[in-house]
């Protein structure tokens, strides 16, 4: 059975909110006392949960072009805009965690916090490059920019970039998944990088 454009549309949007109802039913039976799944501190493990999910969409949104221009997956073109808005929604869920749960809305820390921990700039400035790219997502947008939208747009790779310095500057004991992050987004980048450069050397030759 092939899925049309549309039923994949709606597939992909029912999956994206999957792991929002997860972490909601988690909170609301940690509430009523039923479950402990969350751990001691449940604050903390929220802001994982949504700060690995945003993460994970971002892959996700940057492994559409070279899965569709190196292995000819050109079906999943249509939903890399519905991916990329669900990273930037995990990510932002994932700020509010930390304001709320780690910072206690205590505003008047923050200037502390963001000195003793300085993955904190580097992620809120990740989270802040997505913000345009969320705005300017739209066809219209697209419309209007033009050629501008593909370069305001790359800046995806920043974003990605400067999410992967968030996690390997919070390296503790466990170093497995930060790197595996890492390396992940790192090959991706130098695929792209591969790309532009054999471009180049096409238009010049
Ligand atoms: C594109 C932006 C961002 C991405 C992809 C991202 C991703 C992540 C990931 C994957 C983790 C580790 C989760 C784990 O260990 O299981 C993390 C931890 C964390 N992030 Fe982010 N993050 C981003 C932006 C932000 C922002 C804007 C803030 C706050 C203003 C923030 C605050 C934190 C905090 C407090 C932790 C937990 C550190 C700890 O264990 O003490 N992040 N983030």
């Amino acid at each position: 059975m092939v899925l049309t454009v549309d039923q994949r549309r709606w597939l992909v949007g029912v999956a994206g909110v999957l792991p929002l109802v997860y972490i909601v039913q988690a909170i609301v039976r940690v509430q009523t006392g039923e479950w402990d799944l969350l751990g001691p501190e449940p604050g903390k493990a929220i802001t994982h949960f949504t700060g690995t999910w945003g993460f994970n969409f971002l892959i996700a949104t940057l492994a559409i072009t070279p899965l569709s221009r190196h292995l000819g997956q050109k079906w999943l073109v249509p939903h890399r805009r519905m991916l990329g808005l669900y990273a930037a929604f995990y990510v932002s869920l994932h700020a509010l965690a930390y304001l709320a749960f780690l910072l206690g809305w205590q505003w008047g820390e923050l200037g502390r916090e963001v000195v003793e921990r300085p993955y904190l700039m580097v992620g809120a400035l990740s989270w802040l490059l997505l913000l345009p790219l969320v705005v300017t997502s739209t066809k219209s947008w697209q419309r209007r920019l033009k050629r501008r939208w593909k370069r305001l747009h790359q800046l995806i790779y920043v974003i990605v970039a400067l999410a992967a310095v968030h996690y390997l500057l919070q390296i503790r004991a466990s170093w497995f998944e930060p790197v595996a992050y890492t390396l992940i987004a790192a090959f991706l980048l130098a695929l792209r990088l591969w790309f532009f450069a054999k471009k180049k050397r096409a238009r010049t030759s």
